[in-house]
């Protein structure tokens, strides 16, 4: 195991922000913490960095137990959310630094710096300031700094939150190419779940202090073990005890929800009156949107689109069908 967090609790006078956390990383793997904001994702990379102490448990690097040891002593590195990078010195310094401090041989340093910059692409910005280069190239800098200096671990927090959305694709990408090249494992924080989706070998989703479920992002997409995680990670249709029997003759207790995605409900014109009523057809080219009203709610069904002209219209009745296997009954686990 490159990293194993054993048991972490942490509590800042009478608040628990994290209760009993437990993770295991292999070799390479890219792994996510995600979850709302205050739900305890820094604090917990803290303690991995030995920034911040846990009230219990323990954290072992490289199967070596470093719960007390400082941040120098744990082979990790870390990217920030504000790049800080040295504002006074060029690309190439700011990549030399850490290996400077290590107190390595000048040519050393030098085969090793451009080694890196190659890999992020830098190389022919190496001797400009840092203060020149766009946002990106400076997420690219703070990146090269950290892994220059070959750590076992590495720690990123929101680093690509100070980014635009465009610029934000492109260095989600260009993270994820170098991790898998160089094969670092990482460990990322966000609070975006689709970011954490896109990047993730595997994902564990935190809410209040815990981890609610870990596993792939198909897993967590297809099989949420509960209501927080299918909320989170986005699922849009969610059916309680009362609207699962009427619509769908399915029996649950009043801690669960029945969830479906839009693609996943069929609507079939019924002359029988189903309390669901279809309010408006969306045609987007890829698919087709289908607005369903029950009650005071719209429920979300959607179909691929093609040729033929649309069967249902505005005012149908309308009644589900659905794949048995796709059911998910989950858990209120919240409280
Ligand atoms: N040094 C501290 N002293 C007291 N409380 C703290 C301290 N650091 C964090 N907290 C509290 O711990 C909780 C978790 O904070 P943390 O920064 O870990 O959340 P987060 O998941 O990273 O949120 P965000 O997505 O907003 O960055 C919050 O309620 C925060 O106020
Ligand atoms: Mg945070």
């Amino acid at each position: 195991m490159i990293l194993s967090v054993k048991g972490i609790s942490k509590s800042f006078g009478n608040e628990k922000v994290l209760n009993n956390v437990n993770l295991e990383l292999t070799k390479g793997e890219f792994f996510s913490f995600v979850g709302p904001s205050g739900c305890g994702k820094t604090t917990l990379l803290r303690i991995i960095a030995g920034l911040e102490f846990p009230s219990d448990g323990q954290i072992f690097i490289n199967n070596v137990d470093s719960t007390n040891l400082t941040t120098q002593k744990r082979n990790i590195g870390i990217v920030f959310q504000n790049y800080a990078l040295f504002p006074n010195m060029t690309v190439f310094e700011n990549v030399a630094y850490g290996l400077e401090i290590k107190k390595l041989a000048k040519e050393d340093i030098r085969e090793k710096v451009l080694k890196v910059l190659e890999k992020v692409k830098l190389t022919s910005q190496s001797e400009k300031s840092v203060t020149m280069l766009s946002g990106g190239q400076q997420q690219r800098v703070s990146l090269a700094r950290v892994m220059v200096t070959e750590p076992a671990l590495l720690l990123f927090d929101e680093p690509l939150s100070n980014l635009d959305y465009s610029l934000r694709l492109e260095a989600r990408n260009e993270i994820k190419r170098l991790q898998k090249d160089i094969g670092i494992t990482s460990v990322y924080v966000t609070h975006d779940q689709s970011e954490a989706l896109a990047m993730s070998d595997r994902i564990a989703v935190m809410n209040k202090g815990k981890v609610m479920q870990t596993g792939s992002p198909q897993e967590i997409y297809y099989k949420p073990q509960n209501l927080f995680v299918a909320d989170f990670i986005g699922h849009s249709n969610f059916f309680d005890k009362v609207s699962a029997k009427k619509i769908f003759g399915i029996d649950i207790n009043e801690k669960q929800m029945l969830s479906f995605f839009p693609e996943e409900l069929i609507p079939e014109k019924t002359i029988l009156d189903s309390g669901l009523k279809l309010i408006d057809v969306q045609f987007t080219g890829f698919s087709i949107e289908y607005l369903i009203s029950f009650g005071d709610r719209i429920i979300n069904s959607r179909r691929q689109a093609d040729k033929s002209e649309n069967a249902l219209q505005p005012g149908d009745s309308i009644s589900f069908t659905f794949d048995s296997s796709n059911l998910r009954i989950l858990d209120n686990e919240q409280n």
